[in-house]
Order: structure tokens, then C-alpha cells, then sequence
């Protein structure tokens, strides 16, 4: 499995080109062509689940003989992997693509990503020196839109979300040397009324469990010990393969694999969290102490709203599986302020949520409207100064939560993975419930492994340690 020292490190960068799953007979194995001379720049916009695309969609440049360069100016292609949950974060990629505009002419620029699904050939009015439209729900036709591209087509687009393929690419350049990515479910079947993903990543799809498996097996081999299962919903995955592993099973099954640590998984859908999925964290210890569980809103009416298919009390059985589980685990949550129709009493109905159920993190956004979602229709009737107010209200709230749970650690001892060098003398690690830990050691940590730490301080979005010998 050393094939990735085909590729000159010079050619890279953002970490090594690596197979990311062996096919029967191992894919793996085959020689990258030689270098195409072309250089491409890829910046990325939003989830993990984009990111990911993102280390795939430049294991498919390399793997054409592309060379990755560190700023647009120096690129032949220029990508940008994009995102619109909110208004904002969609508004980023016309800002870039408005600095490109000396380029016109020497330059291929491609919009990919959910901005890209969302807007269309719109971008090409909007932007006429933009040549590839293309959503994640068409990446795996990449190579022939990039073929087209190549051959001198000045508009390529891939738009089609009717599909149910998964994107997997022959080679990965993964960012991250500690943890290692892994999609087993793309696109999203629910249709929460303010979200766009369902129609920007189109429908659910998963991956069979040998996929996965073969995947995860591989990683190890090249050296990572914890990976993350992405996908919207992973608690929704359903093994298209003959041996219908369910979510909890394929937990067990991934766990069991040798020479794991650490095993996430994000995003758990509430509706879909089975009592199976902790019995799966009580019976592995490599399972990480950890649950992203987005709740949204505290109030039940805004709940029905938001057509998340779950009230107040339906989630907070879901915390009480979560809270009974044989140790601590950690709870992380996202929610939104200002949804249409929320009024102060519904607020404090989410206030009074997130102290009964002590959140150990939280993502928190002022409601904005989206193309394509039901909420659009709906009156945005909460002013933008009072969605700011009640943000304000709820991360303050949540601050002392979590300073208070954080505070509740010191005198402990948790086991970190290094992953750097936070200021000098001072290490930085995450622990499995996935705090930050910032300790001093007596001896220079290697990066990538496994320390014990006795936490001597807290902060609300971080611990503060020593290494124990
Ligand atoms: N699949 C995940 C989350 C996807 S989007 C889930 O179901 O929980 C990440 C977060 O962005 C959401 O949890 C939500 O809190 C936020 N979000 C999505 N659409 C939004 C919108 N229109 N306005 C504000 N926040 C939004
Ligand atoms: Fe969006 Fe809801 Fe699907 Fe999450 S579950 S991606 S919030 S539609
Ligand atoms: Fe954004 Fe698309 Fe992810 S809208 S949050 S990049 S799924």
C-alpha cells in the first residue's frame, strides 16, 4: 500500500495523495500518469461533507496529472467548492469569483458545490467567465466534464441530483493527518423547512459496508487511528449491499477493525437515534464519547414548523438514551434563532432546553432564508436586530454551560491525540469527546499520538492540561 510514493511530494500540497478505497484486486496499485503540466487551485466553503468532496475532487486532478498550487493567480483551474445553507456563506463564492475576473481568458474557473447546484447556468449570467457548473450529485462524472474542459469546451455543467450513486474516487488527498474522512451516506431525504440540502445534494444514497470497511481497513494501513463517518443524516444509512448492515451494526463492524483508536460519525439525525447506536458506544471503546445531535429549536410549534418530525420531549428521551449510556458521553447540538413565527416565548422555551440538557458545544445561526425551502413562503417576521439579540442571549447562555461542564473536568485525566503545537512549549490535542486540550509536556510529543493528560484548568471552549508520565 506504499503506492503513493509514485507521486513527488513537490506536486502537492495540503498532505499526501493517498487510495482512498481498493476495489476488488486493489485499485490502488495503478501508476498516476505523468505530470499534464496544468496547476489547479481548489478553495472550499462549509460542512465536513464538502471538505471531504474536496479532498476527492483533488485526488481526481492529480490523478489527471494536475499539480495543486497555493493561490488562484498560479492556477490554469481555478475551483471553488461552495456552499449555501445561509445567505452569506453563498454571497462568498460571487465576492471570489469577482477577484478572478483579471483572469478572463487564461484562466478555466469552476464553481462546484451546493452554490452550484442551487444557482445553475444562473452563475454563467452572473459570471460569464466561469466554465463548469457542477453539484456533488454529478462529481462522479468529473473526469469526463473535466475531459470536456480540457478539450476546449468553454461551458461544462453537471446538475443532475436524480442518481443514486455515491462519489468514490480511485485516489484521496486527505488535509488532515490525524483524522481521516469517510462519506457512507450522501445527499438527504428529510425536508426540514428552512434547509437546502435536500435539493443541493440531492437524495440519500449510502455506501455499501464492504465499501466502507475496505476504506476504513486501508486508512489504518496508512497509518490513521481515528476516522469520522460523514453524511447529513448518518444515523439514516441503509447497506444497499445483501448484508443490510443498519447504522448501529456497521458502528460494531467498523470498530472492530485493528489498529482503530478513534471512531466519529456526524450528522445524527434525533428522529432516527436508536437506542441500538449507544449500546454500539457502550460495547466499543474506540467509538468516540461524542454526539452531534442537532435539535434546532427548544419549542415544540417551531419544531413542527421547521418540519423536523420530532417535539421537545421526543428529543429529550433521545438525551436521557444518550445520558444513561455505561460513560459520559459528550453533546454537541446546532440551532437556529429567528425562525419565522418564533416569538420571545418560544426563545426562551429553546433557553431553558439548553439548560436541561447541558450541552458540551453548540452552532448557533440567525435564521436566513433560502431558495427552494418552504420557509420561503413564510413571513421572515423576526427582525434582523432581534435575531442578533437572541443569537447574543443564547451563546452567552451557552458560554456558561459550557464553562461550567468544562470546569467540572479539571483534577481529571483524558487521553489526547497530539496534533500540534499550540504556542511554544505549549501542545494542542482533542480529547474523544472531542474538547480541545492545550498541555505542556516534559519531553517533545510526537505528533499523531496518544498522551495522557491531567486537566488543570478550563475554559468555555477549551481545557488546559499537563502531560502525566
Ligand atoms: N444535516 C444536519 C445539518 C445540516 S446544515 C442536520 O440535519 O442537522 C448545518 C446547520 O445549519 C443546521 O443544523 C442548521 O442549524 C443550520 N441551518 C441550515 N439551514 C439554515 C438556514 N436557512 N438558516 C440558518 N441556519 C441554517
Ligand atoms: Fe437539512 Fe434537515 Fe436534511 Fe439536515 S436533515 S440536511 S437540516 S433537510
Ligand atoms: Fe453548505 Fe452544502 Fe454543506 S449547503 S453546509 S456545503 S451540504
Amino acid at each position: 500500500m506504499g503506492n503513493q510514493i509514485h507521486i513527488p511530494l513537490t506536486a502537492l500540497t495540503g498532505g499526501p495523495l493517498q487510495p482512498s478505497r481498493l476495489a476488488a484486486g486493489g485499485v490502488g496499485a495503478t501508476e498516476l500518469p505523468p505530470a499534464s503540466g496544468r496547476t489547479f487551485y481548489l478553495e472550499t466553503f462549509g460542512c465536513q461533507m464538502n471538505v471531504h468532496d474536496s479532498e476527492k475532487v483533488a485526488g481526481v486532478l492529480l490523478r489527471r496529472g494536475y499539480r495543486q498550487v497555493d493561490s488562484p493567480a498560479e492556477a490554469d483551474l481555478v475551483l471553488y467548492n461552495t456552499c449555501s445553507i445561509r445567505e452569506k456563506a453563498a454571497q462568498k463564492v460571487f465576492s471570489r469569483l469577482g477577484q478572478l475576473r483579471h483572469g478572463e481568458g487564461h484562466q478555466l474557473v469552476g464553481v462546484l458545490g451546493c452554490v452550484a447546484q442551487q444557482e445553475g447556468e444562473r452563475i454563467f449570467e452572473r459570471a460569464p467567465w466561469v466554465n463548469l457548473v457542477c453539484g456533488s450529485a454529478s462529481y462522479r462524472r468529473l473526469p469526463e466534464l473535466l475531459a470536456e474542459l480540457e478539450s476546449g469546451r468553454r461551458r461544462v455543467v453537471g446538475l443532475d441530483t436524480d442518481t443514486d450513486e455515491t462519489f468514490e474516487t480511485e485516489f484521496t488527498r486527505r488535509d488532515n493527518p490525524f483524522r481521516a474522512y469517510v462519506t457512507i451516506i450522501e445527499g438527504c431525504d428529510k425536508s426540514c423547512a428552512y434547509c437546502v440540502v435536500p435539493f443541493t445534494r440531492g437524495p440519500e444514497r449510502s455506501r455499501t459496508s464492504d465499501s466502507i470497511l475496505a476504506e476504513v481497513r486501508s486508512l489504518v494501513e496508512l497509518g490513521y487511528t481515528e476516522v469520522q463517518l460523514l453524511g447529513q443524516n448518518v444515523n439514516s444509512y441503509r447497506d444497499p449491499s445483501p448484508r443490510r448492515m443498519s447504522f448501529a451494526e456497521l458502528l460494531d463492524a467498523v470498530a472492530q477493525i485493528p489498529g482503530l483508536r478513534r471512531v466519529r460519525f456526524t450528522t445524527s439525525h434525533p428522529r432516527d437515534f436508536h437506542p441500538e447506536i449507544v449500546q454500539a458506544i457502550d460495547a466499543n471503546p474506540v467509538l468516540c464519547d461524542h454526539v452531534h445531535l442537532p435539535v434546532q429549536s427548544g419549542s415544540t410549534r417551531i419544531l413542527q414548523r421547521m418540519n423536523r418530525e420530532y417535539t421537545r420531549e421526543q428529543y429529550l428521551e433521545r438525551v436521557e438514551i444518550i445520558r444513561r449510556a455505561r460513560r459520559p458521553i459528550s453533546l454537541t447540538t446546532d440551532l437556529i434563532v429567528g425562525f419565522p413565527g418564533e416569538t420571545e416565548a418560544d426563545f426562551e422555551q429553546t433557553l431553558t432546553l439548553l439548560e436541561e440538557v447541558g450541552y458540551d458545544g453548540a452552532f448557533s445561526f440567525k435564521f436566513s432564508p433560502r431558495p427552494n425551502t418552504a420557509a420561503l413562503s413564510f413571513p421572515d417576521d423576526v427582525p434582523e436586530e432581534e435575531k442578533g439579540r437572541r443569537l447574543a442571549v443564547l451563546q452567552e447562555k451557552q458560554r456558561q454551560i459550557q464553562l461550567r461542564r468544562n470546569q467540572a473536568l479539571v483534577g481529571s485525566t483524558v487521553e489526547v491525540l497530539v496534533e500540534g503545537r499550540s504556542r511554544p512549549g505549549q501542545w494542542t490535542g482533542r480529547t474523544s469527546s472531542n474538547r480541545v486540550v492545550n498541555f505542556t509536556s516534559p519531553r517533545v510529543p510526537n505528533l499523531g499520538e496518544y498522551l495522557q493528560v491531567c486537566i488543570l484548568a478550563a475554559g468555555p471552549h477549551s481545557l488546559v492540561g499537563e502531560q502525566v508520565i
